[in-house]
């Protein structure tokens, strides 16, 4: 699938080894697991790659608090996982995913429900539980968060390589002030995420996003250059901006 393959950027345990292209477009949402704990080695390594981002002028103000099965864990997981099962419930209600295409069972809707409801329901029982944080040195501006989600996205991507799968939501927000009671987490500390990791029940498999050349321009707004062309085999979504006309 690579093209352009990036030597010695990733080494899989599990499998073959995986470049850094083919891991970033490989890299899915996992949210069904295996019973099997993480290592603290594979922790390591994963939260090493976290800790390798990039943050405003190197300021390094992120934090990472991993929750696997000590009492805080136990009871971080408990909070989460009641806080995730009511914002599915009222997502699942608010995006009509048991009516029109939902009511068949094989449609992508309602097996992206089905996934979902699983999710939530197991949630109290993910083998690990990391909570992004980002100490606030100042008040909050629009681009704060460019400080703390590349750490995220780069543990996901190192979970990838190593085997691993992750999700990354936003369930903790209801939660919040349990959350910083509970782990001692100051209230100048913006709780960025939720991310889970474990090992994946299935396969990880390609991305599928628009077209490269709906969310490339070059010059001016709304102009794709004519090399913005996926790489053949390349899978695409409807999910997303409506399509140009
Ligand atoms: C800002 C952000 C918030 C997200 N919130 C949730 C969430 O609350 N629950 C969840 O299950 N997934 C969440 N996700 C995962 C997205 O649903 C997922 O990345 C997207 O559907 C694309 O799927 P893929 O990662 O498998 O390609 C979130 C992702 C991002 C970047």
């Amino acid at each position: 699938m690579t093209e352009h393959p990036v030597s010695g950027a990733g080494s899989e345990r599990d499998g073959e080894p995986v470049s850094l292209i083919d891991g970033i477009a490989t890299t899915r949402t996992i949210r069904r697991y295996t019973d099997e704990p993480v290592p603290t080695r594979a922790l390591r390594d994963i939260l090493f790659a976290a800790t390798r981002a990039p943050s405003g002028s190197n300021r390094q103000l992120f934090r990472m608090i991993v929750l696997t099965d000590g009492p805080n864990a136990v009871a971080a997981k408990r909070l989460i996982g009641e806080s995730a099962r009511g914002m599915w419930a009222a997502k699942r209600r608010n995006d009509s995913y048991d009516v029109g295409s939902g009511i068949e069972q094989s449609s992508p809707k309602a097996r992206m429900a089905r996934t979902m409801q699983r999710y939530v329901d197991e949630f109290d029982s993910v083998p690990v539980l990391i909570l992004p944080c980002l100490i606030r040195h100042r008040a909050p501006t629009p681009t704060e968060g460019a400080s703390i989600y590349p750490a995220c996205q780069n543990l996901l991507l190192a979970a990838r390589a190593l085997g691993y799968g992750g999700a990354f939501a936003a369930w903790q927000a209801p939660v919040e002030d349990e959350l910083r009671e509970l782990l001692g987490i100051p209230l100048d500390v913006f709780i960025a995420g939720t991310i889970t990791l474990g090992k994946p029940e299935g396969a990880h498999g390609p991305v599928r996003r628009r077209p490269m050349s709906e969310l490339v321009f070059e010059e001016t707004w709304d102009n794709s250059p004519t090399w913005a062309v996926d790489p053949p085999g390349t899978k695409h979504t409807s999910a997303g901006p409506p399509r140009r006309t």
